[in-house]
C-alpha cells in the first residue's frame, strides 16, 4: 500500500500524549498508508526521545527535533514539508483533536471536493467544550471573526489547529506565509495566491490527555502580530514596525530620566543626557529582545551582556548616520524638522540593519 497521508504533529512536552495518539491514528485509519510526524521544539519533558523510542519499532513515526527554534506555525511547515505523501494533515498531539475524522477529511481531498478540509469546532454537530474556560472561548471567537476577514473564504473556524490539504499545494504556499504563532491554517488560506475551497468537519474539541497549554499572552500577542503582517507587512515589515515602536518607547524613556535628572534632580545637562541615552538604549535592547525578536530571544548572562555590548555599538553607529544625515540636509537649506525627521529615519534603518545583522542573528 502507497503512502497516501502524512500527519504532522507539534508538539511541546507531550511526552506522555504521543504513543496513545499513535494508537487513536491507527484505529482510524488503519494499519498502512500513513506516516505521523513529530516536530518537536526541544521539550523539557524528553517528547523527542520518547518519539524516537517509539519510532524504532515503528517507522510509521518520523521525528523532527528542532534546536533553538520555537513555533507552532514553523513547525508545522517544517512536517508538512518533511513528508513525501501526497496529502497531509495537521493535528494537535494533545488529543483535542480527534483522529477518527481523518478518513472523511482524505476522501474528500482525494475525491477533488475541496482544497483544504478543516476541522471545526463551530458548525451544527461540533463542539467546543475543550476550550476551558468561557474567557477563553470568547478570546477564540472573537479572534476567528477577525481572522475570517483575513481568510478570504467564509469558514466558521479559521482558528482551528486540525486541517489537511494536498502536501505541493501547501509546499506552493508556505514560501509567502509569515510563519508567525499559532495560527496555521489562517496563514495559508491568507497566503494562497487563490481563495482556496474549504470544507469543514464537526469535530468535538475534547480537552487536553495530559500536560498543559502552550496557548499564552504572547501568543495572543503573536496572533495580532499576523495580522499586522498580513495586511501592512508588505509596506512597513513587521518587525521593523515594531522595532520603530520600540524606538519611540525609548524616547519617552529618554525624555523621563532626562527630566528625572536634569529638571528634577540637581545634574549637570552633559551626564544627564549621557545617563538618559544610556538607560534609553538598554531599554530597547531588553524590549526589542522581549518583543521584536522574541523568536531569537537571547537568554543567559553572557549571551544577554554580549547582545546588550552589541546593540549600544548599532546605536553608537546609527546615531553617527543620524546625525551626518540630518547635518547635511540643513546645510542644504532642508527645514531643520524635515532634517532631524531624515536623519531619525536613516539612523533607525541602520540600527535595524546592524542589530538584524549582529545581534540577533539567525
Ligand atoms: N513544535 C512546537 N513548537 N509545538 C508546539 C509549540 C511550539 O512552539 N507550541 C505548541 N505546540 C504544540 C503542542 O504541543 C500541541 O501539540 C499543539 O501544538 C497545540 O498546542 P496547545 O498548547 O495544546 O494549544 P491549545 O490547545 O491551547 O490551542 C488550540 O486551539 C487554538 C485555537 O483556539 C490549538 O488547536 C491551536 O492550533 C488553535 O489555534
Ligand atoms: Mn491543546
Amino acid at each position: 500500500m502507497t503512502l497516501r497521508l502524512a500527519i504532522v504533529l507539534p508538539t511541546l512536552d507531550e511526552r506522555e500524549n504521543v504513543a496513545p495518539l499513535l494508537a487513536r491514528i491507527e484505529q482510524a485509519l488503519g494499519p498502512r498508508g500513513w506516516e505521523a510526524i513529530v516536530v518537536d521544539d526541544a521539550s523539557a519533558d524528553g517528547t523527542a526521545d520518547e518519539a524516537r523510542r517509539i519510532a524504532r519499532a515503528d517507522p510509521r513515526l518520523r521525528v523532527i527535533e528542532r534546536i533553538g527554534r520555537r513555533g507552532l506555525s514553523s513547525a508545522a511547515i517544517e512536517g508538512i514539508c518533511a513528508t513525501a505523501a501526497p496529502f497531509v494533515a495537521v493535528m494537535d498531539a494533545d488529543h483535542q483533536h480527534d483522529p477518527a475524522l481523518l478518513p472523511a477529511m482524505l476522501a474528500a481531498l482525494e475525491g477533488g471536493e475541496c482544497d483544504v478540509a478543516v476541522a471545526s469546532r463551530y458548525i451544527p454537530g461540533a463542539s467546543a467544550a475543550g476550550l476551558a474556560g468561557a474567557g477563553r472561548e470568547r478570546g477564540s471567537r472573537l479572534a476567528g471573526r477577525l481572522a475570517r476577514r483575513l481568510a478570504r473564504v467564509d469558514l466558521s473556524d479559521p482558528l482551528s489547529g486540525y486541517f489537511a490539504l494536498p502536501t505541493a499545494r501547501a509546499r506552493a504556499i508556505a514560501p509567502r506565509m509569515s510563519q508567525i504563532g499559532f495560527k496555521v491554517l489562517l496563514d495559508l488560506l491568507a497566503s494562497a495566491p487563490e481563495p482556496l475551497r474549504v470544507r469543514e468537519f464537526p469535530l468535538h474539541f475534547a480537552a487536553r490527555r495530559s500536560g498543559a497549554s502552550k496557548l499564552d499572552r504572547a501568543v495572543a500577542f503573536d496572533f495580532l502580530v499576523g495580522l499586522y503582517d498580513k495586511t501592512f507587512g508588505r509596506i512597513v515589515p513587521t518587525r521593523f514596525a515594531l522595532f520603530g515602536t520600540v524606538g519611540g518607547l525609548g524616547v519617552l524613556v529618554h525624555l523621563a530620566v532626562l527630566a528625572l535628572l536634569f529638571r528634577a534632580g540637581d545634574a549637570a545637562f552633559v551626564p544627564a543626557q549621557a545617563a538618559a541615552t544610556f538607560a534609553a538604549m538598554t531599554f530597547n535592547f531588553w524590549l526589542n529582545n522581549w518583543l521584536t525578536y522574541r523568536d531569537r530571544r537571547l537568554r543567559g548572562a553572557v549571551a544577554l551582556l554580549r547582545g546588550w555590548a552589541g546593540f549600544c555599538a548599532a546605536c553608537a553607529v546609527g546615531a553617527l548616520a543620524n546625525v551626518a544625515v540630518a547635518g547635511l540636509l540643513e546645510g542644504h537649506g532642508v527645514h531643520w524638522l524635515a532634517a532631524a525627521g531624515a536623519g531619525i529615519v536613516v539612523g533607525a534603518v541602520w540600527n535595524y540593519a546592524l542589530s538584524s545583522r549582529f545581534v540577533w542573528k539567525r
